[in-house]
């Protein structure tokens, strides 16, 4: 079992915490083992800044956080955009972080299933996402229930039925 010094707790995101998306979008960008991180203006790249560009305006943006000591430590947050993990107009497609000190720790394996429980009850049909993969998160999201939807030269779109 995990477990973590601290309890977290899972909660929405509040309105006036979305800025924290641009802290967490960097982070959840995955760099390859043995490569440098990417610049901090990756964010700002169209087909990564629209993961966050104007969050919660579009209709189907859905973001909860983990907190410890009501501090935020994680997000997972979902749109519907025409990003690398999108599969149709109807699809929530996922992005995840965790802050580094706080990772393996069961928070983002608690989050995915939170938002899952979310998407669920919104009576979404499924969700998606990329991951690349030889990143360990997708270990997670097959553990999740997540199933390869199409098998891409370094990354995978993963879909889950609800
Ligand atoms: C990927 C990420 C969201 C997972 O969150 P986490 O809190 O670290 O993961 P958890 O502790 O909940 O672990 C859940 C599962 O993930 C896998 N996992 C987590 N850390 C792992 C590691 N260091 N090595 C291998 N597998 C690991 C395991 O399958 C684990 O389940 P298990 O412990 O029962 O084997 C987090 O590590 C992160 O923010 N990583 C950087 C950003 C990123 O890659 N985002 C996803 C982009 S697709």
């Amino acid at each position: 079992m995990h477990q973590t010094q601290n309890p977290y707790n899972i909660r929405e995101l509040k309105k006036e915490e979305y800025p924290l998306l641009k802290e967490y979008l960097y982070m959840s960008v995955y760099v390859p083992k043995g490569e440098e991180p990417f610049h901090l203006s990756i964010i700002y790249e169209p087909g990564i800044a629209l993961y966050r560009d104007k969050f919660g305006e579009l209709p189907n943006d859905y973001a909860l956080c983990a907190t410890i000591d009501n501090q935020v430590v994680g997000i997972c947050w979902v749109r519907i955009i025409d990003g690398y993990g999108s599969i149709d107009k109807d699809t929530p497609e996922f992005a995840i972080s965790i802050k580094s000190e706080y990772r393996g720790k069961g928070i983002g394996e608690s989050l995915m299933q939170a938002m899952l429980k979310l998407l669920k009850s919104k009576g979404y049909k499924r969700a998606s996402l990329s991951v690349q993969k030889e990143n360990y998160a997708a270990k997670l999201y097959f553990k999740l229930g997540f199933e390869v939807y199409e098998d891409r030269e370094n990354d995978y779109i993963l879909v889950y039925n609800f």
